[in-house]
């Protein structure tokens, strides 16, 4: 069975001010690097609502900057159920985010939940929440979703190669 080729992908986080904006932009300057921007829709959004319209915590922001990427024009939303089947792959941060995204799925939504880490490098692991903590939980933060997204970005790269009869197309 083939998959559906993944156009679309929301990152998605509780707040939608700390992880999944630093997602949004640093998966954006992955895919920029590989000229690849125009290829993809890339989004990201939180679970909760508390958040909507505000800009990323300033520590995201400050942490982005610090590696050339500008994430200060983002702006805050809660997940809506037409999300499911706007995008094609939504990425929750943690586990309790994939759960929450489950929970709020309708039945026939097309979109597939998974672990952001779990899916871009085979590790289920968290991205954990650094809204309580220090600058360092952030530096911790930007490293993970750093190597999981040029993680992802070979993923993609790799399945896009592979022709609709899943034979893979390398000649070594
Ligand atoms: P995020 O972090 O889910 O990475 O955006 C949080 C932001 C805000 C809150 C919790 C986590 N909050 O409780 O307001």
């Amino acid at each position: 069975m083939s998959e559906k080729p993944v156009k679309s992908i929301l990152f998605v986080c509780l707040g939608n001010i700390c992880r999944s904006p630093l997602a949004e932009g640093v998966f954006r300057a992955v895919l920029a690097e590989r000229g690849l921007e125009d290829a993809y829709t890339i989004d990201s959004a939180g679970t909760g609502g508390w958040h909507a319209g505000s800009a990323p915590d300033p520590r995201s922001i400050d942490i982005a900057a610090l590696h050339g990427i500008d994430i200060s024009a983002q702006q805050a939303r809660k997940v809506v159920a037409s999300d499911f089947d706007s995008f094609d792959l939504i990425l929750g941060m943690d586990r309790s985010n994939v759960d929450d995204l489950n929970a709020l799925a309708p039945q026939q939504g097309s979109g597939r939940v998974a672990l952001f880490l779990g899916h871009a490098t085979g590790r289920a692991q968290d991205v954990p929440d650094p809204y309580y903590g220090g600058e360092d939980g952030f530096v911790a933060v930007y490293r993970m979703i750093r190597e999981a997204s040029e993680a992802l970005a070979e993923r993609l790269a790799a399945r896009a190669s592979v022709p609709l009869s899943g034979h893979a197309s390398s000649t070594m």
